[in-house]
């Protein structure tokens, strides 16, 4: 039987806009390590871990933006992608993308993580 479960992760007031957070959230199905992106008040969420080598995409907590704040940007040889869909644009992995995550922004403005 497949069940939902939430995991809550912060309210939505702790993400400023244009600006990233990373999470360690301990999941019915193990560990995942994701981040969270605020832009123009709509929150997107995605796995931490680029397509290139399968490693965590930040080397400092919350920062994943690209120095102009365009794309999530990979600190480990640069690869960028797109805010909106994590498509990767340039560098080793282009033309993959960041596995978005499910999220569940609730009326009083708690995020949570979604999993079946
Ligand atoms: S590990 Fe991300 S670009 Fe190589």
């Amino acid at each position: 039987m497949n069940t939902m479960a939430n995991y809550f992760l912060c309210h939505e007031s702790e993400i400023a806009n244009d600006t990233t957070r990373s999470f360690n959230v301990v999941t019915n199905q193990g560990p995942v390590e994701l981040l969270l992106l605020k832009q123009q008040d709509t929150i997107r969420g995605y796995i931490n871990s680029c397509p290139h080598l399968g490693i965590p995409l930040n080397w400092q907590p919350d920062e994943f933006l690209s120095l102009e704040g365009t794309h999530i940007q990979c600190s480990t040889h640069g690869a960028l992608f797109n805010l909106d869909d994590g498509h990767c644009i340039a560098g080793p992995c282009t033309g993959q993308s960041l596995t978005a995550i499910d999220i569940e922004q609730q009326g009083d403005g708690k995020i949570y993580l979604q999993q079946q």
